[in-house]
């Protein structure tokens, strides 16, 4: 019998990266989303490069990585769908809506995950939770919205703050500023994201309950778990 209990979490990373080959359509373009759980899936992408085409990422950061082991990438814009997209998550309950944009990269994730069929989610078992919202919520919003969305939060019951890289606002793929909410329980992430959406300078709010997971691949200290949403 393996021993699994001195695994990190990085081991943990790495074994859902390699699981999820599993899911990879030989022939077909591939979504991938971004982050350092991704960034072992890309890794382990590497041995069958050559049975895909390409692929559209949800970032600059996992494009340049996996041009960088002669990897296609594709606009999104060349593509009418995805069999499947690949991706990480910030927190994911057990309905399989996740927060996600813990890395910024939430507006493109969305956009592909919503050209995919199915997004298989990979993820330690950190991420798991019964409630979302332990994790500061990620929302991209345009930079004049700030103070206004600020209070929009707090009426909620959650206190928003401009993410900062090296001092100043953290600045997106797309142009535009992610605001972080601490605070928020989450009972309800379907209306939540349908509500927080449509509000005035939100680009997009970090919950993904319209693009839930289909399937996750959770990596625990017993090995990867395999959990089925339904699609
Ligand atoms: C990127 O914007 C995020 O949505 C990531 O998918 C998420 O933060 C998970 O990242 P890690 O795999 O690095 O934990």
């Amino acid at each position: 019998m393996t021993d699994h209990t001195a695994l990190t979490q990085d081991e943990l990373k790495q074994r859902v990266g390699q699981a999820a080959l599993q899911y990879v359509v030989p022939g077909e373009i591939l979504g991938v989303g971004t982050g350092s759980t991704v960034n072992c899936f890309i890794d382990a992408l590497a041995t069958m490069k050559a049975r895909i085409p390409g692929a559209v990422s949800s970032s600059e950061a996992s494009s340049a990585r996996l041009r960088a082991l002669g990897i296609a990438v594709l606009d999104a814009n060349e593509v009418q769908r995805l069999s499947v997209y690949i991706d990480g998550a910030d927190e994911i309950d057990g309905h399989g809506c996740m927060i996600k944009g813990g890395g910024a990269a939430l507006t493109r994730e969305k956009i592909v995950a919503a050209l995919a069929d199915r997004f298989i989610c990979i993820a330690d078992a950190s991420k798991r939770v019964d409630v979302l919202g332990r994790f500061p919520l990620p929302v991209e919003v345009i930079p004049m919205a700030v103070a206004h969305l600020t209070r929009r939060f707090a009426a909620l019951g959650g206190v928003a703050t401009v993410r900062l890289k090296d001092g100043t606002p953290l600045v997106t793929d797309n142009g535009q500023h992610i605001l972080d909410v601490r605070g928020l329980a989450i009972a309800d992430p379907l209306a939540f994201e349908t509500e927080v959406s449509q509000w005035p300078g939100v680009v997009t709010v970090g919950v993904f309950a319209h693009q839930r997971a289909s399937i996750c691949l959770l990596g625990t200290p017993e090995g990867v778990r395999t959990i089925d949403f339904g699609s």
